[in-house]
């Protein structure tokens, strides 16, 4: 069992494959350089799996795929199709231009529910935040995934001014799609030039839906990121995942690996501890996992502080978002 000194236990790894990406999301990575990852400080697939199963035996339940994009890595498959034999619930975060090529492996592998990163319905403004012009097959691998029986998330991140005007044609699309659309705070990283003005949140996004729909609350469950939201008559159903207004942290259970092989406590930590070098040193690293998390604050890393209005993103001590994984 890992535990932090609050009590939490920790039983969902986000492992990221790579830092790597085929979009170029200004929220994300920074506009002015970013030099990826070279694939020798990547942790390879054997070693993904050993780690992964460290964490498994000690209680992990469910392990999510982030990156970057984590269908950019060639070998992505064959970690897959290693994990899925693991006795854990396996799930994917993807900006979703590669699900198409990659669906027999999901389903052999037994993936059931797959989140996607789309941040608006309009194939100019998509153009505009990614610098690629994919939308259309975004949006028919989506299809695809539901025609699958797949569960999908959408990962909408609301940024004020750019998108917050789509809120009510994301939930339109849940009317007939049985898709769960997630609107998401605009949270700082490194890098990413957020202010609280281009913010827009959960009270915002909830008045912004109940200028036209009916707004029922949903029971979530213990761990969710997202609380979670119905309008009657439509098949889906909207969430809001509150990092800035109302966190989430006195239930948290997530811990991260970076591709680079080092376990963050959480999203905002500023420490991060190397779990890759000790693996190839034949170094026990359970014990470095267990301080890892021990040493976890009670929230938002410690670094965020209730006035985050005074916040600047630039003066926050930790990675770029992409190369963390969300
Ligand atoms: P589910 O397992 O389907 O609930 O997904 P998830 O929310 O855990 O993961 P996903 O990768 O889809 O992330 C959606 C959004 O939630 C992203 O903006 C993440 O950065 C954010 N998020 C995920 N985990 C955490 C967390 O532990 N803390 C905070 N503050 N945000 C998180
Ligand atoms: N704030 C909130 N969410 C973000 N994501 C990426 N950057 C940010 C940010 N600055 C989301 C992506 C992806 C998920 C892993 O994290 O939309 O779906
Ligand atoms: Fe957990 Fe940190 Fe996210 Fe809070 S901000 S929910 S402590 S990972």
């Amino acid at each position: 069992m890992i535990a932090d000194s609050f009590g939490r236990i920790h039983d969902y790894l986000r492992i990221s494959l790579t830092d790597n990406c085929n979009f170029r999301c200004f929220y994300c990575m920074p506009e002015e350089s970013y030099d990826f990852s070279p694939a020798s400080k990547l942790m390879q697939t054997d070693e993904i799996l050993r780690l992964a199963e460290i964490f498994v035996a000690q209680g992990v339940k469910k392990i999510r795929l982030t990156g970057g994009e984590p269908l950019v890595r060639k070998d992505a498959p064959a970690i897959i199709s290693a994990l899925g034999k693991l006795p854990v619930e396996l799930v994917i975060t993807t900006n979703g231009t590669r699900i198409a090529e990659l669906l027999p492996v999901f389903k052999e592998a037994g993936i059931k529910s797959i989140n996607v990163s789309l941040d608006t319905l309009q194939q100019d403004k998509f153009m505009l935040i990614t610098r690629r012009d994919v939308f259309q097959q975004v949006r028919s691998n989506i299809e695809l995934l539901l025609s699958e029986n797949i569960t999908v998330k959408i990962n909408m991140v609301v940024m004020k001014g750019l998108n917050d005007n789509e809120i009510l044609d994301f939930i339109a699309w849940t009317r007939d799609q049985p898709l769960q659309i997630r609107f998401i705070e605009f949270m700082p990283f490194s890098g990413n030039k957020w202010t609280s003005n281009k913010m827009f949140s959960l009270q915002e996004i909830l008045n912004r839906v109940a200028e036209q729909y009916t707004v029922i609350p949903l029971e979530g469950s213990l761990h969710d990121t997202a609380k979670h939201f119905k309008i009657p008559g439509h098949k889906g159903s909207f969430a809001i995942i509150s990092t800035m207004t109302a966190p989430f942290c006195s239930t948290c259970n997530r811990m991260r690996l970076t591709a680079d092989g080092k376990l963050k406590n959480c999203l905002f930590s500023d420490g991060e501890m190397d779990l890759l070098g000790p693996l190839r040193n034949q170094q026990d690293v359970l014990p470095l996992i267990k301080a890892c998390i021990w040493s976890k604050k009670k929230e938002l890393g410690g670094q965020l502080k209730s006035h985050f209005e005074e916040l600047d993103a630039d003066r926050i001590n930790n990675r770029t978002m992409i190369s963390i994984g969300g």
